[in-house]
């Protein structure tokens, strides 16, 4: 199918959350979005540096647009929870949540909270923020002419999961002996069965999963020769600019709600992806959200948090009512004060320029 950011439907009155937004597909969608009038882009990442030059360039170019970064490490889930609490005391609507972030082939190792880094990261951080933020989501597809989305972004490298799908008795241990892409398969796995389960349990929202292509980002540049050569050999014609990067996301997340099929998964551009035996498990997905449901049963969001942001909160209207002067309507979220064992520096285990 052939996209063109420019028809994307004015977003009038919407908010997105971008995790990952610093950097990659992530910062393109954002750039995207923002051309189309949206209520607020709210994005997560660790470099803040980066984080503050695209709330500056969306200050510049669309200054009635509501841009937050949010600070976060997706290796702990504490930081996640936190960045999650800004977010719903600052926003009372969530419309879509793109889950994006994401690390590849990456050295072994654990999480703060002690996962197989890609595990940890690209899914079990991604099914907090969900958990987390799935109340809003709820609350916002109850209000006239609502659509809330969950957008997860996965890879057609899912396909490279260990044999069995997912090792769940392994789940705690760094994996240091699999292949290279078989952890980073194994996470993909899991956005594709975990969005697909979250579309069975609450089909009140539309969560679809989405392979964005092969993709010119950080995710892959920071690779070794070795894999980067891999990489060309096997997708010798198809390598995607970010910009293109972004476009199966910006259609999942924006394109009618009648085009899409509630919890199936999406190659690039709104093409039914290839299945495994495995991300059509819906055993498996089952499992796995149960899995996850009780790892993450220790986070909640704290009461002042949850009570979400209505007016006539003053803290809320300050976000949301334009500002005469345009530069002062965008704000910055302030950093969250973390406690060090909440992650908020990069570890030995992020690719060396994934963090800038
Ligand atoms: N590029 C491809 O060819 C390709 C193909 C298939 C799927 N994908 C998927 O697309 C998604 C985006 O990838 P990309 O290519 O845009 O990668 P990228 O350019 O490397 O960007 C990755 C983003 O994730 C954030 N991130 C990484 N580690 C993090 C951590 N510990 N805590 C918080 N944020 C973290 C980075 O932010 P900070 O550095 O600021 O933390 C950055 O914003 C990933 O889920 C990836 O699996 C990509």
């Amino acid at each position: 199918m052939k996209f063109d950011p420019a028809r994307i439907p004015d977003l009038s009155g919407k908010v997105f959350f971008v995790t990952g937004g610093t950097a990659g597909i992530g910062k393109e969608t954002l750039l995207a979005l923002a051309k189309h009038s949206p209520k607020g882009l709210y994005f997560t990442g660790r470099n803040s540096q980066r984080g503050a030059q695209i709330v500056a360039d969306i200050n510049a170019s669309a200054p009635s647009i509501t841009i937050v970064f949010l600070e976060c490490d997706l290796e702990s889930l504490e930081s996640v929870k936190q960045a999650a609490e800004q977010f719903v005391s600052q926003s009372d609507r969530l419309d879509v949540l793109v889950c994006n972030a994401g690390v590849m082939n990456v050295p072994p190792a654990l999480t703060k909270d002690g996962y197989e880094v890609h595990f940890g990261l690209n899914h079990l951080a991604h099914a907090l923020f969900i958990k987390l933020l799935l109340p809003t989501l709820l609350r916002t597809a109850e209000t006239p002419n609502a659509d809330a989305r969950v957008v997860s972004v996965t890879s057609q490298g899912y396909a490279m999961h260990p044999r069995g799908g997912i090792l769940f008795d392994d789940l705690r241990t760094t994996q240091a002996s699999s292949q290279l892409f078989v952890n980073y398969g194994q996470s993909k796995l899991a956005n594709i069965l975990y969005t697909a389960e979250l579309a069975r349990r609450y089909p009140q929202i539309t969560a679809v999963s989405i392979h964005p292509g092969v993709v010119r980002t950080e995710l892959v540049s920071t690779q070794s020769m070795f894999t980067r050569a891999l990489i060309v050999v096997t997708n010798p014609f198809s390598r995607l600019t970010p910009q293109q990067g972004a476009y199966n996301t910006l259609w999942a997340s924006t394109s009618d709600k009648d085009k899409i099929v509630n919890g199936a998964f999406y190659e690039p551009v709104g093409v039914p992806g290839r299945h495994m035996r495995q991300s059509r498990d819906d055993k498996l997905a089952a499992q796995l959200w149960e899995w996850s449901d009780k790892e993450l049963e220790g986070y909640h969001l704290s009461a002042v948090a949850s009570g979400g942001c209505r007016p006539p909160s003053a803290r809320c209207r300050r976000m949301d009512t334009p500002h005469p002067s345009a530069s002062s309507e965008v704000q910055r979220m302030p950093m969250p004060h973390l406690p060090a064992s909440a992650g908020v520096h990069q570890t030995h285990t992020a690719p060396p320029d994934a963090g800038g």
